[in-house]
């Protein structure tokens, strides 16, 4: 389960109470499960632990100010709120609770809640007589209405002597509770073999011919995938970006080589990503010697690559298998061309001004009669939405 938490970019919130000196050991725990966690505090937050321990244990500035120049320039409040794929509060206050309910925005925390589209999550902290108070009580109910999951408060003995409802849950059962948010749309177990980035075809010992292409997309799907519990092989020709953690990463160079890489392991794999801007064309011979620029022009005579996906589709026991189709025109055409021709299950398709070598990329999903359009966005976002749906597809 806490494989989904890999790679989630998580907004933990504290506000003021006793429990916010176990938020640092929540910090860590959800480091531990591969999350990115940036930690906001409220005023009253600090009276209890220190902004220095936060940024310590999360390895990110502590936000704690919505006026501050500084942070503004650096990360401000609107994007922060878009940067969360979840906003958890812990410990959350009777205060904050309706405060949020109200829909206030008179400190960073209440602000960011506005405006993320991410979940919410509050794990109350509290004295007991406060948690059963019915106005609290009453907030909460609300707050689940509104869709705010509620984590806890546990029972047991309080820091004030009391004993009852209104301690935090502890950390261990928090990182469980966010994972368990974003179980939904699991590969869980699936084998998921990933081709990404382009090939490089040697003309001589210094010289290629290769693309545009950064391997941003199939990176940020084999991350999606892993996240989503799969087990991933990423086949990478050369780019310069980091392999994501619990991968497992065959590097390879020219389009033959990652024709034999992925079908060297594909009778152990459900399903197929073929997102390489592969190499259609390679030199019939390639010079053993740099070519001198002595004669006015050179002529390179060019033989077909294989096509790796076609290789795939035409396999009798074939895994479930997901194209891209980067287009200059008629993008939707040529990619539903591709998809039949190819034998696909299903095609990812978008012009090749919006996606190649950026970070944002905006696409159209076909298979079968059905047809999805993704708007521009990032393509970590991006390729969680596209596991989600091949998730759906297979399910
Ligand atoms: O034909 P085109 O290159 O546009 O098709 C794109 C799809 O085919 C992508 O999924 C790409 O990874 C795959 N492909 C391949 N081997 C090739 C050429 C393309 O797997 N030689």
């Amino acid at each position: 389960m806490e494989q989904c938490l890999l790679n989630k970019q998580i907004i933990l919130g504290v506000t003021g109470g006793i429990a916010a000196y176990k938020s640092a050991d929540l910090v860590r725990r959800l480091r531990d499960a591969g999350a990115v966690v940036r930690v906001v505090m409220t005023e009253n937050a600090k009276q209890f632990i220190t902004p220095l321990t936060m940024q310590a244990v999360s390895g990110n500035p502590v936000h704690d100010d919505l006026f501050d120049l500084q942070a503004e320039a650096a990360m401000g409040h609107i994007e922060l709120g878009k940067w969360a794929d979840v906003i958890l509060i812990a410990p959350a206050s009777a205060d904050c609770m309706a405060r949020l309910l109200r829909g206030e925005a008179n400190d960073l925390l209440t602000t960011l809640c506005l405006v993320t589209s991410a979940p919410i999550a509050l794990a109350p902290a509290m004295n007991q007589g406060m948690w059963k108070n019915t106005a609290t009580q009453e907030n909460a109910q609300a707050l689940r209405a509104k869709g705010i999951h509620i984590f806890g408060p546990g029972e047991g003995s309080q820091a004030c002597g009391d004993t009852g409802y209104g301690r935090m849950l502890e950390p261990v059962e928090l990182v469980d509770a966010v994972a368990a948010l974003f179980q939904t749309g699991s590969l869980s177990g699936k084998r998921v073999i990933i081709t990404a980035g382009p090939t490089h075809e040697a003309i001589d010992p210094v010289r290629f011919i290769t693309n545009a292409s950064s391997g941003k997309m199939g990176y940020a799907i084999a991350e999606a995938a892993i996240a989503a519990g799969a087990h991933v092989t990423l086949i990478s020709g050369p780019v310069s970006i980091a392999t994501p953690s619990h991968v497992i990463k065959m590097a390879v160079t020219t389009a033959q080589d990652m024709f034999d890489a992925v079908m060297s392991r594909i009778a152990e794999c459900d399903i197929f990503f073929s997102v390489a801007a592969v190499g259609d064309y390679r030199c019939r011979t390639v010079a053993t010697q740099k070519i001198a620029k002595t004669a006015a022009s050179v002529t390179l005579e060019l033989e077909r690559n294989p096509d790796i996906v076609a290789g795939v589709g035409a396999l009798v026991k074939r895994p479930f298998i997901v194209g891209f189709a980067a287009e200059t025109e008629n993008v939707l055409v040529n990619a539903r061309k591709k998809l039949m021709n190819k034998k696909l299950d299903m095609i990812v398709a978008n012009e090749v001004a919006v996606g190649m070598g950026g970070d944002d990329n905006a696409v159209t999903v076909l298979w079968g009669e059905q047809q999805v359009e993704f708007a521009k966005m990032a393509k970590q976002k991006l390729a969680r939405k596209l596991i989600e749906l091949v998730g759906d597809a297979i399910a």
